[in-house]
């Protein structure tokens, strides 16, 4: 039987200084309890519990529906937390992972490792150590003289004797379930934090002859809590190289890594090349071959192969196969662009479609619009989508050509191969291979410089 994550999560996190709780404080574009949540899950967690309290609804909003959550109302500590959970569980049998939602950091691999090691060595509790040097603050694993756990005491705890100690509880750790809920009702609050610790398990399981070990990381920085605005910063940082390492190892070239920020859901194929200050974020795909940055924002959007996008803004879109976009483009949601299509310089496109090879070149803004294949939008062109109460649409059909700075007023239609005159105002539509034009007759007035010249000097 799979295992069962339980996530703490109910804390205020004060250090914090925020208004928002800790959890749902982001780490690359995500929310550090997803992260938590999405370990737990890869590592093979079938189910996932969430213990929330401080800013509930906000932690709650942010999870998946399959994942369960228990209110913990009062944080009386972490051993209370796990009394919440009790109920939802006490029917599960089998290997019980406690983790810490402002642990964003730990991988997959050190989790499944965890549940495997409890699970052949028969323990009660495995628990996840390191070795730091800078242990303040962290619960310190007290070693028997057989090498054993013996407990984890707290750092206001500790005995003067032991404050050397620098091998730490992680706050990760793997429980036989049964064991752990038929035992938690042991834990007490005398200790200095009058709270529920459960890290006192390990001495409770002990004294009843239970098997407690330990398994113990060498990666420090897997474990990191995050408790302040500093360790946040801090957690990003190793994210995001350990991210764009997997990538690059992977076959894509980044220019400068320090200067490229991947978030951890995002997919890139080989020989993609990612240029400084490029951010890639959300649901994002990038194809074999595309050049993106520098200075290029995408967000839940597929980008198609050998696309190129310069210093633009992308999001929830999709550019096709070989388009080009920037520099200093913006798509905005719904836009589609076809394979070799361009949305050029200063150009604005939202919910709209863009066929095969059609190019917006320069300065315009396409909303609502259907644009067919082959067809060029001269600069300065203007849907004219809005009238301030409703939204209409725009098509222009395949190998059309529109003229500079054409204001199509939508609703309209602009038939195959139709044109239209450069500055007019299309409020009807033009039928196939039609030029439409909307311009009043331009008169020259011959002389006229040498006419106000004279009037001047009469002045
Ligand atoms: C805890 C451990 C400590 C360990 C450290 C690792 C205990 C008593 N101590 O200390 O040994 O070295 O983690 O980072 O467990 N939470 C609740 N409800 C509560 C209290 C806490 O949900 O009533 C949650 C918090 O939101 C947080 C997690 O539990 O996600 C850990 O709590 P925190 O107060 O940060 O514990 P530490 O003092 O860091
Ligand atoms: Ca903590």
């Amino acid at each position: 039987m799979g295992a069962v994550a339980v996530i703490l999560a109910a804390g205020e996190g004060k250090r914090m200084k925020s208004s928002t709780p800790k959890v749902a404080h982001s780490v690359l574009g995500e929310p550090m309890i997803s992260l938590v949540v999405d370990a737990a899950r890869r590592a093979g967690c079938e189910r996932v519990v969430a213990v929330t309290g401080h800013g509930a609804e906000v932690v709650e909003s942010l999870l998946d529906s399959d994942v369960e959550t228990v209110r913990q109302e009062e944080q009386l500590g972490t051993g209370h937390a796990v009394m919440c959970a009790k109920a939802a569980l006490k029917d599960f049998h089998g290997s019980l992972v406690l983790l810490s939602g402002d642990t964003p950091l730990l991988t997959v691999e050190t989790i499944a490792g965890l549940v495997a090691m409890r699970e052949s060595s028969g323990a009660a509790v495995t628990v996840l150590t390191t070795h730091v040097t800078d242990p303040v603050g962290y619960g310190r694993i007290v070693r028997d003289s057989g090498e054993g756990v013996a407990a984890i005491v707290e750092h206001k705890d500790l005995s003067p004797e032991q404050q050397h100690i620098d091998e730490i509880n992680t706050g990760t750790y793997c429980f036989d379930a049964a064991v752990l809920f038929a035992h938690l009702d042991r834990l007490s609050t005398d200790n200095a934090q009058k709270e529920y610790y459960l890290t006192d398990m390990v001495s409770v399981f002990r004294s009843e002859g239970l098997l407690v070990s330990a398994m113990t990381t060498d990666d420090s920085l897997e474990t990191l809590g995050v408790n302040s605005r500093v360790q946040l910063a801090e957690a990003g940082k190793v994210l995001q190289s350990r991210t764009n390492e997997r990538h690059m190892l992977a076959g894509v070239t980044m220019i400068d890594p320090d200067l490229t920020w991947i978030g951890p859901d995002v997919e890139i194929a080989r020989d993609v090349v990612l240029q400084p200050m490029t951010f890639l974020m959300g649901r994002t795909k990038i194809a074999e071959g595309a050049s993106l940055g520098p200075n290029t924002r995408v967000t839940d959007s597929s980008i198609g192969a050998g696309a190129v996008v310069d210093s633009s803004v992308v999001v929830s879109s999709e550019v096709g196969s070989n388009a080009s976009v920037g520099p200093v483009a913006y798509l905005r949601p719904g836009t589609k662009l076809g394979p070799g299509s361009k949305a050029g310089t200063s150009v604005e496109i939202k919910n709209s479609t863009v066929g095969e090879g059609s190019k917006v070149p320069h300065l315009s803004y396409i909303g609502d619009a259907e644009i067919g294949n082959g067809v060029n939008v001269g600069a300065g062109t203007i849907t004219c989508n809005y009238d301030g109460k409703s939204k209409y649409g725009t098509v222009i059909e395949d190998g059309a050509f529109i003229g500079s700075d054409t204001m199509l007023i939508a609703p309209v239609r602009i038939g195959p191969g139709a044109t239209t005159g450069a500055a007019s105002a299309i409020a009807h539509d033009v039928p196939e291979g039609a030029l439409g034009i909307e311009r009043s007759e331009q008169r020259n007035i011959n002389g006229w410089a040498e006419k106000k010249q004279r009037e001047r000097e009469k002045d």
